[in-house]
Formats: C-alpha cells, structure tokens, sequence
C-alpha cells in the first residue's frame, strides 16, 4: 500500500469548535448519533455495520485506549433502492510514464523508474520475472530504497552515486511538485494514478462551472493540485500533518497559492461524517484509502471494516450533477470485484456506470517509448453518471 499513516501531533482546536457547533446543527433524518464504538439504528439502517476491529493487529494500536481507536461518531448503512448500476469490467487503466516519470524496467522483485533527473530502483514484489536489461544499467541508478520488503516496511535510501538531498523537483501534468525519498519508500507520487487525474482534469476543464472535488487520504496533494489548477475548488483531507505539509509546499511549488484549496488534516471518516451532517455536496470524489491508517487523533481506519460506510457516506456527498466517485485500493487480498460490487451497491438508483479493475503502468525502457510488460499497481473502480 503506498502511503503510511504518520501518526503526528495536532492541534485540534478549532476543529473542535466546529464539531461543537455543528452538533447544534445537525439534521436527525438521516444521521443519527450513535454511542462510540457502537453504530447507530434507525429507520433507514438496513445493514448494521461491523463494529470497528480492536485493537489486536499492531502493539502500536494496543497502547492506544479504545475510546480513542474508534472514530467518535459513525451512522448505519442506508438501505439503498433501485437498480444497481450497469458495470463495466474489466477496465484496465494503462500509463506508460507522462511528465517526468516512466517505468523503466521490472524484474526479479525489482522496480527500476525514472522520476525526473533521477533513476530509482525500489521493491515490486508483483515483478515476478526476469529484468529485460542488463544489471549494469540497473547499477547505475542514482537511488535504491533497501529494507523490509514488506509493503510500507520501513527501510533506507542508498545513494550509489552522489549523495542526494530529501527532495527534487518533478512535474506531472503540467503541475511542478516535489519528489521525495520518504522512509517507507514511497517517492511523494503514486504514478499509476496519473490515469484518474487525467480523467478529472479533463472533467474539471470542460464543465461550464468550478467543479467542487473532495480528495481523500490526499498525501502530497498531487491530484488535488491538478483539480485546482483546472478550475476545480478543492477540499483535501489527511491525517498526517507532515504531508500536508507537503502538499502546502508542493502548492507553492506549482504557483497555486491562490489556488481555491482548502488543506484539512483530519481523520477522513470524521470529515464525511461532519459534510453529511452539514449537508455539503461534491462534484469529483477520489478516495484512495491504506489499508490501514490512523487519523490525528488515534481514529483507526481499517478498509476492510470502513469502507462499506465509507462509499455509503461518500454517495451522500455527491451533488446532483456529480461526475464521479472514484476509489483506489492498494495491497489488499481482494479481487476488483469486491469493490466493483460494493460500489454497485452503493450507487444502486443512481444510473450511471461503475467500472472497475486495475491501474497499471506498462514498462516503457530507457528511452521512456519502448512499451515493455505490465505492472498492476492497484484495483479501483470508479461510479461515472452515464
Ligand atoms: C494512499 S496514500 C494517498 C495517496 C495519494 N492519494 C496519491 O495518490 O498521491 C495514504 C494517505 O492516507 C493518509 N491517512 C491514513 N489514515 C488516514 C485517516 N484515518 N484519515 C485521513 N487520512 C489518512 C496517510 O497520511 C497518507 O497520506
């Protein structure tokens, strides 16, 4: 799964004042409170949600009490009416590199990219075969990322050549943002999902009004730096203050500044929960959850557990004249269809099409046009009205 939850401190006061506030205003049709850690019933809860798990996967969880593991609010599922939507699968969504990045090559566990000036080698554990090119042009890679080779394990950078500094400049989709070797491999952009930003950006340039886009789990705040420089008005939501951080500074970066974005480092679930509640609507929702996180204040996010409720939320965000609701899922032991048909449930009444399968970036060689092997990164699936 790209992306860690970095659990950082956060001052959370005026994000108090508006829960406060808002509890004064929120409307008891839909949304009923519910006691922590136990969802609430009502007339519209046809499904009761699973309650969230314990804390029993991470000692890190372990220490944490469970009033502060479990967001403090939640809702049940609403029974949703109607057709669920017509599907379209599978929809691979290929890229072979655009702006500065490209995959180079793959092989024997290994990724060898291109992001910008630097050549990078980190693990792929999906690259089953053999490397296309020789071991001398792999040893002359500028970074490798060594360590666990779990998923997000942590781990190092080797600089084999020169030593290099935390960042670099790169640009993907004409907007300029910074690389950055971070201590879980991950390198401030996850490439494959150029595929959804294209999407939205043409999305976003062609409608007749500032679209409104809601961008979680955001990280460094590349796809909502593409909303925004498109016209859209933009709400990102993470629970880590650093890479908010970053995305602020990858705004700058890309003469965004004056951009209609709005930074809001919070618990994702909390955040749905409080816009439902307020009643505010998106045009373009991208929800690219870990499969585990945590939210500022210890909230646990577990996918598998939250994302029913999730999507069930997110639908309710979506305004009339929505364009999309798009979901990625990284590392998770699950097929396309597992999401592909909870979106379909989810969406069921709405009309529209839900497609859905995997995000892959096709090997393109030194040159960056020399179309190689297919790497599958990610499932998605996305709900389009028709
Ligand atoms: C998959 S990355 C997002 C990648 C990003 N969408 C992109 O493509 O560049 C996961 C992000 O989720 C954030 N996160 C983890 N748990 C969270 C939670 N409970 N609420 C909000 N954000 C969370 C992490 O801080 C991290 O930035």
């Amino acid at each position: 799964m790209p992306g860690k939850c970095y659990l950082l401190p956060h001052d959370h006061q005026s994000e108090r004042m508006n829960a406060l506030k808002n509890k004064e205003r929120r409307p008891a049709k839909r949304v009923q409170a519910a006691a922590p850690n136990r969802p609430a019933r009502g007339p519209a809860a046809a499904v009761k949600p699973q309650p969230a798990r314990q804390a029993s996967r991470s000692p890190e969880k372990a220490a944490k009490p469970a009033s502060a593991a479990v967001p403090a609010e939640t809702r049940a599922l609403l029974a949703r009416q109607g057709e669920r939507p017509p599907e379209r699968v599978p929809v691979i969504l290929e890229s072979s590199g655009a702006g500065d990045f490209h995959l180079i090559d793959s092989g024997n566990g290994l990724k060898l990219e291109q992001y910008g000036p630097y050549r990078i080698v980190r693990p792929e554990a999906q690259a089953l075969w053999q490397p296309s090119l020789p071991p001398h042009l792999w040893e002359k890679a500028d970074a490798v990322f060594t360590g666990d080779t779990d998923e997000d394990g942590m781990g190092r950078w080797r600089f084999p050549k020169d030593a290099l500094g935390e960042t670099w400049p790169l640009s993907l989709l004409g907007v300029d943002f910074l690389g950055r070797f971070t201590a879980f491999r991950h390198v401030g952009v996850f490439p494959e999902q150029i595929v959804h930003w294209d999407w939205m950006k043409s999305r976003a340039e062609e409608a007749k009004r500032p679209l409104k886009v809601l961008n979680l789990f955001g990280y460094t705040g590349v796809a909502s730096l593409v909303a925004a420089a498109a016209g859209a008005e933009v709400t990102h939501v993470d629970a880590s203050k650093k890479a908010i951080g970053w995305a602020r500074e990858n705004q700058a970066l890309a003469g965004l500044e004056k951009a209609p974005i709005r930074w809001i480092c919070e618990d994702a679930m909390k955040f749905i929960l409080r816009e439902e509640r307020r009643g505010s609507r998106y045009d373009i929702i991208l929800t690219d959850p870990p499969k585990f996180g945590r939210g500022p204040n210890g909230e646990v996010w577990h996918l598998f557990d939250h994302l029913p409720l999730m999507l069930d939320i997110c639908r309710e965000l979506l305004s009339p004249k929505a364009i999309g609701l798009v979901l990625t899922a990284y590392s998770i032991r699950a097929s396309f269809y597992s999401i592909h048909e909870l979106m379909r449930e989810t969406m069921r009444g709405a009309g529209g099409v839900v497609e859905s399968g995997e995000l892959v970036i096709r090997e393109a060689g030194l040159d960056g046009k020399s179309p190689g092997r297919a790497l599958s990164t990610s499932l998605f699936s996305r709900w389009v009205p028709a």
